[in-house]
């Protein structure tokens, strides 16, 4: 045992390109954002475990029986795989211990944030980080299984982007790289206001796979690609290409049928002030979008999506991914 407390956080990310297809093998372009989940974890004398959370949540695990302390009928969904993140370590480094353990977080949880793999990725690091330094890939491997609670198809994008951080191009199957470049890519988040279950929309596209199964090839070649253009125009800061390679990819959003009518309403407000490319972020049927805008239109841009209600997140790319304290 190194101590008997531990912090560490880990950031939220916005799947710039290539959601759901990622699944399936093709390429995804994502990127980290400046907002974290804090894990603090706290040895107790007990041999449970206690969860608490910011989001107004507790629950306690006893020999793996869950008990609800506060919080609603969601919370073991919500708390299952913080449990199994802090469980699998202490079983893996053979510890039969009793934690505590809150979670702060800054993200909205259920809009395509990937607020539940940046909590697995940083329960993961706390509780390890008890026994020795943990090392960043063992991490990731581990948050992956627990987000498979979620949702069991997980591409594993979400925990490797929260973990490493920065700019990736990922791939299910040859892993990631990162984009190194030093433009900030000038984007709105703005969050349609409708909870989604990540897990329910992964399904629905895997039906929608089985039953469509050569147009869904087609659509996930054709996601591929714009991937490698997007990384192109990433590279050499062709804004105006990205924009429209972001409106392509928001059309195969809509023909595999995760698109949401909130969407288009807000689409409709961005590209009438200018917005160079829109789409959903993430599994989509609501959550979140990500708007590119011209640096100098981004204030115009975020009071008039304000103005019709809806919430903008300003982003920034975090390059620290996992950070243990
Ligand atoms: C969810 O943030 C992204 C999806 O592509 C699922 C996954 O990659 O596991 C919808």
């Amino acid at each position: 045992m190194r101590k008997t407390s531990a912090k560490a956080s880990a950031p939220a990310k916005i799947i710039l390109f290539g959601e759901h297809f990622v699944v399936y093998g093709s390429h995804a372009i994502m990127t980290a954002i400046n907002r974290r989940i804090h894990v603090a974890v706290f040895l107790n004398k007990t041999q449970t475990i206690n969860i608490t959370s910011n989001m107004g949540i507790i629950g306690s695990y006893t020999d793996s029986k869950f008990n609800l302390i506060k919080g609603g009928k969601n919370t073991k969904e919500i708390l299952d795989p913080v449990y199994k993140s802090a469980i699998d370590v202490l079983s893996e480094r053979k510890q039969n211990l009793g934690i505590d353990i809150n979670v702060v977080s800054e993200v909205p949880h259920g809009v395509g944030l990937g607020s539940s793999a940046a909590c697995c990725v940083a329960t993961v690091a706390a509780v390890d980080s008890l026994f020795h330094k943990p090392d960043k890939q063992w991490v990731c491997s581990k948050a992956v299984e627990s987000e498979r609670l979620v949702h069991k198809d997980s591409s594993g994008g979400d925990c490797y982007i929260s973990t490493f951080g920065g700019l990736i191009y990922y791939s299910k199957i040859k892993g990631f790289k990162t984009i190194e470049t030093t433009r900030d890519l000038s984007l709105i988040i703005v969050n349609t206001g409708i909870k989604h279950r990540t897990g329910d929309l992964v399904s629905s596209v895997k039906k929608f796979k089985n039953d469509n199964t050569s147009l869904f090839k087609d659509l996930s070649s054709y996601a591929d690609n714009i991937c490698q253009d997007a990384l192109t125009a990433i590279n050499i800061g062709d804004e105006k290409k990205l924009g429209k390679l972001m409106n392509e990819n928001y059309t195969l959003l809509q023909q595999i049928r995760v698109s949401h009518k909130k969407h288009d309403q807000i689409a409709k407000i961005c590209f009438k002030n200018g917005a160079l490319g829109v789409k959903p972020t993430g599994a989509g049927g609501g959550g979140s979008m990500i708007v590119l805008i011209l640096k100098e239109d981004k204030i115009k841009l975020t009071s008039e999506i304000e103005r019709n209600s809806y919430e903008c997140i300003p982003v920034k790319i975090d390059y620290d991914g996992l950070v243990v304290y």
